[in-house]
């Protein structure tokens, strides 16, 4: 087996502590609780109030990681953000954090693969160190969906939900860390999950306010068809890649999507259901910090310890898909 060359160090979260169930969405829209169940397996999910920014959530998650690790905001040498929910479009998120973490010695910038954001941050964090940028890259993945979705449309709002995750990357020290990873990418499907306007390409207009072309867009069922082949795809290159088999994987933990979604990547992968993190129940799509809370209740909950071997795989707009082994 390869020799790991880069660890994650710590893991911390932050969920909103409004809880919106089902139920509540069945009184604002054409839609119940049994139907979000069924096709989703969501039960409820996080909003964020307007003092929770998308900064500020990601800040809670990195404070944990630098405490679990012994190190102050002073100690970070880059800051890699995954998010499609930036508090505004410049400067970065990255940059937000770093101005309200203190962290006056880091880099930051945002890494923009939406869902797959988070895997993409770890390998863009295992870069900068063997390109010699730092030693200690903290990589936050939070979202506030809640803002950029239409809550008039039910094919899309009873998905999403608030939160944050984080870990530090660091120079490993033994057997622990990154064994494998894999990303790809295909941005030719980008029209079934996007967001039309509010860029450059259309500027924010009276128009764009009243047609909602602000929010996310996503044509479910394509998307849900490509989200399975491109998992179970991420999934056969990173155990590939790492030289193991389905049966050496002791924890798979996919973007929580929908619950159907987790099932065929697992059934693919040939990993049993007990051993897949599940907590899209509780959480809903939070997008690129999904594997990052998953990842954080794993640690915390003993689900994840060290030893075993855990695998990411990830999938979402852009399309962006990525996949990574980790010995723990
Ligand atoms: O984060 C990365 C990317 N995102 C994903 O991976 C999400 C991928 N897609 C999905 O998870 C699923 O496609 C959805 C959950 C979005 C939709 O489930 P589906 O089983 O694919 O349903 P559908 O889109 O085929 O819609 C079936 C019916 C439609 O009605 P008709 O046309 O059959 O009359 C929809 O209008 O369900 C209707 N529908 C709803 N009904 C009640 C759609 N949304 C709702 C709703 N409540 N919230």
């Amino acid at each position: 087996m390869k020799r790991p060359f880069a660890e994650l160090s710590g893991t911390g979260s932050y969920a909103p502590p409004r809880v919106m169930t089902n139920d509540e969405f069945s009184k604002i829209l054409d839609t119940s609780d049994q139907w979000i169940r069924e096709r989703t397996g969501i039960r409820e999910r996080r909003v964020s109030s307007k003092d929770e920014s998308n900064a500020c959530m990601g800040k809670a998650a990195a404070l944990q990681v630098l405490e679990q690790n012994g190190l102050t905001p002073l100690d970070v040498d880059a800051i890699v953000y995954a998010t499609a929910s930036p508090d505004r479009l410049l400067p970065s998120a990255a940059c937000d954090l770093q101005a309200i973490l203190g962290a006056k010695n880091a880099a930051a910038f945002d890494v923009g693969a939406a869902c797959s954001g988070f895997v993409y941050a770890l390998n863009v964090a295992e870069g900068l160190i063997a390109s010699e940028q730092g030693e200690r890259v903290l990589v936050v993945a939070a979202e506030k969906l809640t803002s950029i979705m239409d809550w008039t449309d039910r094919t899309t709002a009873v998905l999403f939900g608030d939160g944050a995750g984080a870990t530090l990357v660091r120079r490993s020290a033994g057997a622990r860390g990154i064994l494998a990873s894999y990303m790809k990418s295909d941005g030719t499907l980008a029209e079934l999950l996007y967001r039309p306007g509010g860029g450059a390409a259309h500027p924010p207009s009276e128009e764009l306010l009243k047609d909602h072309s602000y929010y996310i867009k996503m044509a479910g069922r394509e998307v849900f068809k490509a989200a399975v082949l491109s998992m179970a795809d991420a999934c056969d290159h990173a155990l590939q890649r790492a030289g193991l088999a389905a049966g050496d994987v002791d924890l798979l933990i996919p973007h929580q999507a929908n619950i159907r979604i987790i099932e065929a990547t697992a059934k693919h992968a040939g990993v049993p259901m007990d051993k897949v993190y599940v907590n899209v129940d509780r959480f809903g799509n939070t997008s690129a910090a999904s594997i990052a809370i998953a990842l954080d209740e794993a640690v915390k909950t003993g689900r994840l310890v060290p030893g075993m071997t855990v695998m990411f795989v990830a999938f979402g707009a852009g399309f962006t898909w990525a996949s990574m082994v980790v010995k723990w």
